[in-house]
């Protein structure tokens, strides 16, 4: 185990901010800024139903995660060609790149864009593109998981990927975001079974407002690798305990909980407890556009918070290399990188 080294506190914000790190949980749809929504909305010759920038930002105030969705959903109807999809990318590679992000697993939703009549080569291909440059262009490695929208129905799921699957080499994996609340993983069992057969990592969204039993039935009956949020795991301490035994990753947002008022304060958010309980908690956004930041701010703002130290930094960024899908290789030279910059951050003082 590295030795962490001792770092003054007030050097923790620019510490944070340096340390390399994987983002596995972002809505690329999510960081769709109000001033690239007017601007794609001029582009295709779109009206808006808020008349400034300023007015739309000012229409982000949610209650829980619903009222976010629908904005969310509106933010997006604006995205009509493969450039707009790659634009949307492209802006967010390059943010996370400014945040020393070297890593990112991105989720999108297909059936949003589909549903408008946006053919999925188009979602698709204009990702992908925007992930390719931004290894040559960025430095940084980006993949892509599709999210099948849990409100809608198993056919639904099933359609959008028999839809997908020819163009299988340009995603890694599948997820499942959207309501939670009265639809379960076991919803979409046999969707993601076949999504098993097909070699496809799994990934689902539970336990953000959903009761443990949704984190229960993610593993169990959907079997995914990793859970997205999951912070509602802590009212179970039998999971809680399944959860740390088997290292499941849980990718928390802490300016989405405390945005959509899961833990409407954010010195009340268990991110430090799950860690301090062995769980392999990560750090990401979420929807960074509609929730005030992007991956450094969640760090800095819940490390603020909550009062977490050096030692809990260096383990939430261990985390985001073990728990993304990237080969071995990779999550060895990240490793080894996170611990030359903790290095660097003692001999400047
Ligand atoms: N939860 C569920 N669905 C979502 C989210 C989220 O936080 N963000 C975008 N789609
Ligand atoms: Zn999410």
């Amino acid at each position: 185990m590295f030795k962490i080294p001792p770092i003054a506190p007030e050097r923790l914000p620019d510490l944070l901010r340096a340390i390399p790190k994987a983002e596995l949980h972002i809505h690329i749809e999510g960081s769709l800024e109000p001033e690239l929504i007017f601007s794609l909305a001029q582009r295709n010759g779109l009206t808006l139903p808020y008349p400034s920038v300023e007015a739309l930002r000012s229409a982000y105030a949610f209650t829980n995660l619903q009222s976010f969705l629908d904005i969310y959903y509106a933010g997006a109807s604006v995205l009509l060609h493969e450039q707009d999809f790659y634009d949307m990318a492209r802006a967010y590679l390059a943010r996370a790149a400014a945040d020393s992000v070297v890593h990112t697993e991105l989720f999108f939703d297909p059936q949003t864009h589909t549903a408008r009549g946006v053919p999925i080569e188009t979602v698709i291909n204009g990702l992908h593109r925007a992930c390719e440059d931004a290894r040559t262009l960025l430095g940084i490695s980006a993949s892509l998981i599709l999210c099948f929208l849990r409100h809608l129905s198993e056919e639904d799921a099933f359609a959008t990927l028999e839809q997908a699957l020819p163009l299988q080499d340009k995603f890694i994996g599948v997820g499942l975001d959207s309501s939670e609340l009265g639809h379960p993983p076991e919803k979409f069992a046999r969707v993601f079974a076949r999504c098993r057969e097909l070699g496809l990592h799994l990934v689902a969204h539970a336990g953000e407002e959903g009761p443990p039993a949704y984190i229960w039935s993610a593993l169990d009956v959907l079997k995914v690798a990793r859970i997205d949020h999951g912070v509602q795991a802590f009212k179970d301490a039998a999971l809680m305990q399944r959860l740390a035994q088997d290292r499941v990753p849980l990718t928390v947002c802490p300016l989405s909980n405390q945005k959509l008022c899961v833990f409407p304060d954010l010195k009340d958010h268990n991110l430090r407890q799950l860690l301090e309980a062995g769980l392999c908690a990560t750090v990401n956004s979420d929807d960074p556009a509609y929730f005030g930041g992007y991956i450094n701010d969640n760090f800095t703002q819940v490390f603020a918070a909550t009062g977490m130290t050096a030692r809990h930094a260096y383990q939430l960024a261990s985390n985001s290399f073990e728990a993304s899908f990237a080969s071995e290789a990779d999550k060895r030279i990240w490793q080894h990188k996170l611990k030359e910059s903790f290095e660097r951050f003692v001999e400047y003082d």
